[in-house]
């Protein structure tokens, strides 16, 4: 019988930035279609819960701890995933860091610290995860990037220069992946009420600007990320590829 549609039934995914907000989204939505999940975070106690949730539901998750900026100990994950699985199928590169000062205050090393972690990390993972998808010909690279990218807003400069880098890496890595079976697309999020932004959903000013500037007139619940990650991861995403699919109520088409 032929695999119902969005089915990852048998595939292997890992979600950098699990423990919580977009990336727990994702993980659970992967895991929901059947996919065995690996669940990353930088620590194994903040892990924890997230994989015990996802447990308590029955489905197939396991941490995997590790720093993405930490080049050895991705290494180190990397060897064992290889070791204990032998390949990976979906890779979604999460992790999201975010330095909202003007260009005045950030220092060369503070603009390096933002393109490590955000373009520089992925860039790697995306590599290590390729290197287990070729012998099989199949695999997806997802990498989050941001409406703050294509678009721009004062003080948020190292942020958007790395996400707009993710962007074009996303492109690279279609076009050099594409010809040996694995697609590489972005989502882009806009306005998404995690618990990394529960000041600024209880900020009256900002949910004023959201009112006047998202079409929806409301914040992304981190629940409507999901889809997004598993449509990019399967089947039916066959001939989509070098794609950033913007998830954000419309805010960037709107003017
Ligand atoms: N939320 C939004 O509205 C929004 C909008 C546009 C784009 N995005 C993008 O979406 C992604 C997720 O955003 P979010 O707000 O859900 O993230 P978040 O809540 O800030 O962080 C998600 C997870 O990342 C883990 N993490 C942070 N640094 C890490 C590292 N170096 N290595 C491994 N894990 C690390 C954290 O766990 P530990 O601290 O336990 O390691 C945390 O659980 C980011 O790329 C962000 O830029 C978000």
């Amino acid at each position: 019988m032929a695999a119902a549609p969005f089915s990852l039934d048998g595939k292997l995914a890992l979600v950098t930035g699990a423990a919580r907000g977009l990336g727990f989204v994702m993980a659970a939505s992967l895991a929901r279609a059947r996919a065995t999940v690996l669940l990353n975070g930088r620590d194994e106690a903040r892990l924890a819960p997230a994989v015990e949730a996802l447990r308590g539901e029955g489905l197939a998750v396991a941490p995997i701890v590790f720093d993405v900026a930490d080049e050895a100990a991705v290494a180190a994950a990397f060897a064992a995933i290889e070791r204990r699985d032998g390949r990976l199928d979906i890779l979604v590169s999460n992790v999201g860091l975010r330095d909202r000062r003007p260009i005045g205050e950030l220092s060369l090393g503070d603009m390096r610290r933002m393109l490590e972690v955000n373009l520089t990390a992925p860039f790697g993972l995306a590599k290590r995860a390729a290197a287990l998808m070729l012998p099989r010909r199949w695999g997806r690279l997802i990498l989050v990037t941001s409406i703050a990218g294509p678009l721009s807003r004062a003080g948020d400069a190292a942020y958007t220069a790395a996400k707009g880098g993710l962007a074009a890496l996303t492109r690279s890595l279609a076009v050099e992946y594409g010809p040996h079976g694995i697609t590489t697309n972005a989502i882009a999020p806009g306005f998404f009420a995690t618990e990394t932004n529960a000041d600024r959903v209880a900020d009256a000013e900002v949910r004023t600007f959201i009112e006047r500037r998202v079409p929806l007139r409301r914040w992304g619940r981190p629940a409507e990320i999901g889809g997004a990650a598993v449509f990019l991861a399967s089947e039916e995403a066959s001939y989509v590829n070098g794609h950033v699919l913007t998830v954000d109520g419309g805010m960037s088409v709107s003017f």
